[in-house]
C-alpha cells in the first residue's frame, strides 16, 4: 500500500520534531511537506532549528524547504499542527476550508461544539461530531484536536474508572515537564532548582476538556460529563513526562479496594481503536512499586499512560498517581493516533 502524503505545520517546534522523528517509519504516513514562521521560510529542515531529539532528523525530511503554512504550498490531505494556538486560529480554519484533513495539537478549537478533543482508547464515537462540523461550517475538510498533554493521562485514567464506577469529583495537581512549554519554552534560569506553581491558562483547560472527551455524543450533539473537577497546575524542573497526583470520588465506592487496580490494569481501548498502529499496548500500565510511576523511569513507551500508588482515600474514594509522555502521548502520537482512526473510518482516504 502506499503511503497518504501528509505534512507537518510547525514542523520546526518541540511537537513538530515530534512528529517528524514518530512519522519516520510510519507505515500509513509519508511526510512530503514541512512549514514554519516567516523565520524559517526558505531553509532547508535540517538549518531551520535545533533538533532537539535523541534520533537523528529522518533523511527523507533534512532537506524538505521549510513551506508557508498554506494549502497551496503544502497541497496533501492530511495536515498534523504543531502550531501556537494564536497562529491554528487563524490558518487551520483555511486548510479545512481547502478540503484538508486537520489533526491539531493546539486548543483554538477545543471548545467549538462541532470539534472532536480525540482520544481513540477513550471517546472514538466522539468522531461522529465531524459530521455537524461539516454541515456548521459548509465544507468538507475539518479539524479534529487532541487534549491538552495534562488533560491526556488524566482522562485516559478517569475513563477506566467511569467505566467501572463512575467519576463525582476529582482534584488533581500536576507536576509537568519543561518540554510542555515548547522551545526554547521556560527560561533554565527561572526553572533550574525550582517549581513555578503557575501556568498560564492551564488550569482552566484541564478542567474542562475531561469533561468534553467523557461526555457523550448523540446525534450529533455533545453532552458534557457531570464530573467536578478542582487542578493545580505546577511547572517542575524535569525533560519529558507530566505527572499528576490525583484524589477521585466515585459514583459507586468499590466493596472490594483491589477491584480499583484491576479496572484501571484491565481496560481495554475500544475495539475500532484497539489494533490501529500507534495504539498503546497496554493502554494504562499498573505499577504496584511503592515509589512509582515516575517520569525518568515510566514514559519508554511513549504511548501508554502509567498509574501507580491506587490507594483508598478519607475524604474521597482513592489517590493515584499518573504519568504520561506529553510531546509523545500528549501531543504529536496522540496527534497521529487520532488520524488512524480518521483513515480507519473513511475520514480520509487511502
Ligand atoms: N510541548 C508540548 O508538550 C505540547 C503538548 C500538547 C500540545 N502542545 C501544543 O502544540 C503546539 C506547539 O507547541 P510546541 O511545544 O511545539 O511549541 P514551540 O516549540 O514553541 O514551537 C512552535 C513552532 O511554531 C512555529 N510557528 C509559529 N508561527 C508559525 C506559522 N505561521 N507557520 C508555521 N509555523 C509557525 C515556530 O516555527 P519557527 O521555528 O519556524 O519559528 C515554532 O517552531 C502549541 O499549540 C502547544 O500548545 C504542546
Amino acid at each position: 500500500m502506499s503511503r497518504i502524503p501528509v505534512a507537518v505545520l510547525a514542523a520546526t517546534g518541540a511537537v513538530g520534531q515530534r512528529f517528524v522523528q514518530l512519522l519516520e517509519n510510519h507505515p500509513w504516513f509519508e511526510i512530503v511537506a514541512v512549514t514554519g514562521s516567516p523565520r524559517t521560510i526558505g531553509k532547508k529542515y535540517s538549518e531551520s532549528e535545533s533538533w532537539l531529539l535523541s534520533t537523528d532528523i529522518p533523511e527523507s525530511v533534512r532537506d524538505l524547504e521549510v513551506l508557508p503554512s498554506t494549502p497551496e504550498k503544502v497541497n496533501t490531505p492530511l495536515v498534523f499542527s504543531a502550531l501556537p494556538a494564536s497562529e491554528a486560529k487563524e490558518i487551520e480554519p483555511i486548510f479545512a476550508e481547502a478540503g484538508t484533513a486537520v489533526c491539531t495539537n493546539a486548543g483554538a478549537f477545543r471548545r467549538d461544539p462541532h470539534t472532536p478533543i480525540l482520544l481513540p482508547e477513550v471517546n472514538p464515537e466522539h468522531i461522529a461530531l465531524i459530521h455537524a462540523q461539516r454541515t456548521a461550517h459548509n465544507r468538507e475538510g475539518f479539524i479534529v484536536t487532541n487534549p491538552n498533554c495534562t488533560s491526556t493521562g488524566m482522562t485516559i485514567a478517569l475513563k477506566a474508572l467511569q467505566n467501572a464506577f463512575g467519576v463525582k469529583r476529582v482534584f488533581a495537581a500536576s507536576m509537568q515537564a519543561i518540554s510542555g512549554a515548547g522551545y526554547p519554552g521556560v527560561p533554565s534560569l527561572d526553572i533550574l532548582g525550582n517549581v513555578i506553581p503557575y501556568i498560564g491558562g492551564e488550569e482552566e483547560k484541564v478542567t474542562w476538556e475531561p469533561r468534553k472527551m467523557l461526555g457523550k455524543v448523540e446525534n450529533g450533539k455533545l453532552e458534557m460529563a457531570d464530573i467536578g473537577f478542582s487542578f493545580h497546575a505546577n511547572r517542575v524542573p524535569v525533560i519529558d513526562g507530566h505527572t499528576l497526583v490525583m484524589t477521585v470520588e466515585l459514583a459507586d465506592s468499590p466493596v472490594n479496594f483491589d477491584l480499583v487496580a484491576d479496572a484501571l490494569s484491565g481496560y481495554q481501548s475500544p475495539a475500532v481503536s484497539r489494533t490501529l498502529p500507534s495504539a498503546p499496548q497496554p493502554p494504562i500500565r499498573v505499577r504496584t512499586e511503592s515509589d512509582r510511576p515516575q517520569p525518568r523511569l515510566d514514559i519508554a513507551d511513549g504511548m501508554t499512560t502509567v498509574v501507580g500508588r491506587i490507594r483508598p482515600d478519607d475524604l474521597f474514594d482513592l489517590r493515584m498517581v499518573v504519568v504520561s509522555h506529553n510531546t509523545i502521548r500528549g501531543a504529536a502520537g496522540g496527534s497521529i493516533y487520532n488520524a488512524e482512526l480518521l483513515v480507519e473510518q473513511g475520514f480520509v482516504s487511502r
